[in-house]
């Protein structure tokens, strides 16, 4: 019996001792799918590896069981030098920078009223430098905004302007030892990172350059490993058609034939794994079907909460929620107890992120399916965050893309399980008597304010969406009917029948499907 099932079963019997009431978050359950340590074993993957079946089918064993896969392959020299000429961007973390942020806008853009998906440029830069400081050994030296007429000019800033910041390079260089600039935008094209380098002598990264750098430090599974090197790829193809376009191969970056060889290889075999995965996600999702857990998905934008709050639910002493961007990279499952101590899951998800080159976020997209295939999602927002209402649309316009794209292109088939927002760090912001709706809950996963009312709302949210139903059924005092009960049902009470102390009255949690059991069995 895997250890998940024997703590189950602890709990299920400690709920036949009299009257120890707990509140119900603290009652839960461990297992090693567990974020931040390396080669971690999701819930599921370790659940199926304790219990498979003999009967399992040859490629459904192999899948489910062992590493999700080999990636040696990724470990590869030529291509890191490929990588490291269209990104500026390493392998070795240890190496510390001091990172001159500019983050340019439109200046007429700025002045028109803003809408309810614009982030302000103070707030992109104040992004930018949180980007930065997820890097360990990375500094901001120093940070600032850059009015332009537009973003796509050659040269990106006119001469005054490019003027006046080779003094301030210049600067920087002897006060701080300026290593690399961080220009704030999507991507920067070909001709104008020759162009800057050239002009600063230093590297320049724009942020697609520094969240892949990011994401390859936080990815430490097999899966977002090969997902953060698939998102790699379409910018370096990118960078290397601009180039051929724009420049010749003497003055700029350009692909020998080699060199695409090595970058189709690597996508190849690249695509092939991923289907595995991909394939492999599948199967654990059926059988987690089979195991009729309630499955709750945690999403929305980095840094917003989402681990801390599963933490707060689950009390998993082992989660380590990080103030750091991108910390999750992979879909992580945790158990947790409902107040009618129904036992679902919690599913931590990729943060997102607006502003980012749609490639490169495509790529982790494949593992917010599962999140899209879950009873109820709960959308964790960070309300101390000036920009949250931006931050929510993008949220919610992603996870519609997503259930469209995921029901073949059909408007009418895609549909999104039910969504609880959950405005979380309250205990950042003065209250003003926001309400509490019953899909809106204001909370602090740190203090936990406000998480008692969400756990009555995410069980009245998961009975409806899974069909289960809470009944009282008057059984024999330590019958079968009891037991049986107990294995199969959520048991959210027991008393005695007042009229006949040799029957009981049981509360419990079950499915139309259980009960049709239960009344085949013993009616
Ligand atoms: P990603 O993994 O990057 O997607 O982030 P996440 O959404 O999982 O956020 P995480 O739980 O890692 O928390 C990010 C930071 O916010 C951490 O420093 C937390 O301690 C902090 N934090 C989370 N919830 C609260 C809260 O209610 N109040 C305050 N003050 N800080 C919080």
């Amino acid at each position: 019996m895997s250890g998940i099932r024997v703590l189950v079963r602890l709990a299920r019997v400690s709920s036949l001792r009299p009257v120890v009431v707990m509140p119900c978050r603290f009652k839960y359950t461990q297992h090693q799918g567990v974020k931040g340590i390396r080669n971690r074993k999701s819930f599921f993957e370790a659940q199926m590896q304790a219990g498979q079946r003999a009967d399992d089918h040859d490629e459904e064993e192999t899948l489910l069981s062992g590493d999700l896969t080999d990636v040696r392959f990724l470990d590869d020299r030529a291509y890191d030098e490929v990588a490291g000429g269209a990104m500026r961007i390493t392998r070795d973390i240890a190496t510390s920078q001091q990172v001159l942020i500019l983050q340019p806008y439109v200046k007429w853009a700025a002045k028109r009223q803003p809408t309810l998906t614009d982030v302000r440029p103070d707030d992109q830069l104040a992004e930018a430098s949180a980007l930065v400081h997820s890097l360990p050994n990375w500094q901001v030296a120093k940070a600032l905004k850059v009015p332009l007429e537009s973003l796509e000019k050659k040269t990106l800033f006119g001469s005054g302007k490019l003027a006046e910041l080779k003094a301030l390079v210049t600067d920087l260089r002897q006060e701080r030892h300026l290593t690399c600039l961080f220009v704030s935008k999507g991507t920067l094209s070909f001709a104008q990172k020759r162009f800057l380098e050239a002009e600063f002598r230093l590297p320049v990264m724009d942020r697609y350059s520094v969240v892949i750098q990011i994401l390859r430090l936080h990815a430490t599974s097999a899966e977002a490993r090969l997902q953060v090197a698939m998102a790699e790829l379409p910018y370096i193809w990118a960078q290397a058609k601009d180039a051929s376009v724009t420049q010749t191969r003497r003055q700029g970056y350009a692909l020998t034939d080699l060199q695409k060889e090595i970058l189709r290889t690597r996508e190849r075999k690249l695509r092939a794994e991923l289907d595995r995965v991909r394939r492999q996600r599948q199967l654990l999702r059926q059988k987690r079907k089979q195991q009729n857990y309630p499955i709750v998905a945690v999403v929305g934008c980095t840094n917003a909460g989402k681990t801390s709050l599963i933490k707060a639910l689950t009390v998993e002493d082992a989660l380590q929620p990080r103030n750091q961007l991108f910390a999750t990279l992979d879909v992580t499952a945790h158990a947790g107890c409902l107040p009618c101590n129904l036992e679902v899951i919690y599913m931590d998800t990729v943060g997102f992120m607006s502003d980012l080159p749609t490639g490169l976020f495509e790529c982790f997209v494949a593992t917010l399916e599962d999140a899209m295939l879950a009873d109820v999602i709960i959308h964790v927002q960070d309300l101390s965050h000036p920009c949250h209402v931006a931050q929510r649309n993008h949220v919610e316009a992603t996870l519609r893309s997503l259930a469209f794209n995921m029901s073949g292109g059909d408007s009418t088939a895609s549909q999104l399980p039910p969504i609880i927002n959950v405005y979380n760090k309250c205990d950042l912001i003065p209250m003003k008597g926001q309400k509490t709706s019953k899909t809106d809950h204001h909370i602090s996963a740190r203090t936990q304010m406000g998480l008692d009312t969400l756990l009555v709302d995410v069980e009245q949210q998961i009975l409806v969406a899974t069909g289960r139903k809470k009944l009282k059924m008057r059984v024999p005092n330590g019958g079968q009917e009891m037991a049986w009960l107990y294995k199969n049902a959520a048991v959210v009470e027991t008393m005695a029948d007042e009229k006949n102390p040799e029957w009981l009255m049981m509360q419990v949690v079950i499915t139309q499907r259980t009960l049709d059991q239960f009344k085949r069995q013993f009616c």
